[in-house]
C-alpha cells in the first residue's frame, strides 16, 4: 500500500498551540509527517533554529510518525530531497487563504508532483499566530494559553534577558549622555 509522507514547513518562531494542533491533525492523515523549520539567513528570528527545533521535538515526542528537521532554500526542493509527496499548511481564516493559495500554486508550478494539503486548526486557535505571540511576549503580556509551557518559559527567559540588556543600556546611556547634555549646554 502507498505510504504518504508529508512535510509541514514553516518558520515556527515561536511554535504555537495552533501549530501543535495542526501537527496532531496531520499525523492522523499522513503516514509520516516532517515538521520542517526554514533556516532563513535573511530573517532575524526571535528564537534560534536550534531552540525551535528543540521545542518542536519536545512538543511532538508523543507522535510516532512525526519528526522535526530544518531546511534552507525552496520548500519544494526539500520535499523532493526527503521524498515527500505532500505539503501540509494551516488555514486559520479567510485572510490566510490568499497568501497560502499563491504559495501552493507557485509550488505546484515549480513541482507539479507535489500536492499542498490545507487543514484548519481548532477554532480556539484561529487568532493565534507566531507574530502576535512574539508581540504580546515582547510587550510583557501573558502568552500562557497560546503556546506550550516550554515555549512560554523560553520566551520569558528571552524577555528577561532583553529587559536586563535594555536596563543596562539605559544606565550606560545615562551617565555619558548626562555628561554630554551638560557639555552640549555649555557649548550652546
Ligand atoms: O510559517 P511561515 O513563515 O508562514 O512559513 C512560510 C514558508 C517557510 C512555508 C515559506 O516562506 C517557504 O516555503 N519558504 C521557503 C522558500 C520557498 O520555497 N519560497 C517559495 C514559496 S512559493
Amino acid at each position: 500500500m502507498k505510504r504518504i509522507k508529508a512535510i509541514y514547513p514553516g518558520s515556527f518562531d515561536p511554535p504555537t498551540n495552533g501549530h501543535l494542533d495542526l501537527i496532531e491533525r496531520g499525523s492522523k492523515i499522513f503516514d509520516e509527517l516532517i515538521v520542517a523549520i526554514l533556516r532563513n539567513p535573511e530573517k532575524d528570528p526571535l528564537l534560534s533554529v536550534a531552540d525551535r527545533r528543540r521545542m518542536l521535538e519536545a512538543m511532538t515526542s508523543d507522535f510516532d510518525n512525526v519528526s522535526v528537521d530544518t531546511f534552507e532554500g525552496l520548500t519544494v526542493d526539500y520535499a523532493l530531497r526527503v521524498e515527500a509527496t505532500a505539503i501540509l499548511r494551516g488555514i486559520r481564516a479567510i485572510s490566510d487563504y490568499e497568501y497560502e493559495l499563491q504559495m501552493a500554486l507557485m509550488n505546484r508550478k515549480i513541482q507539479p508532483g507535489l500536492e499542498t494539503v490545507f487543514m484548519m486548526p481548532a477554532e480556539k486557535y484561529s487568532y493565534v499566530s507566531s507574530r502576535l505571540v512574539r508581540e504580546v511576549a515582547q510587550l510583557g503580556g501573558s502568552i500562557d494559553c497560546l503556546v506550550p509551557e516550554l515555549v512560554a518559559q523560553r520566551l520569558r527567559e528571552k524577555m528577561d534577558v532583553a529587559h536586563k540588556f535594555d536596563n543596562a543600556e539605559q544606565l550606560a546611556d545615562k551617565t555619558p549622555s548626562e555628561g554630554k547634555s551638560k557639555s552640549r549646554k555649555k557649548k550652546a
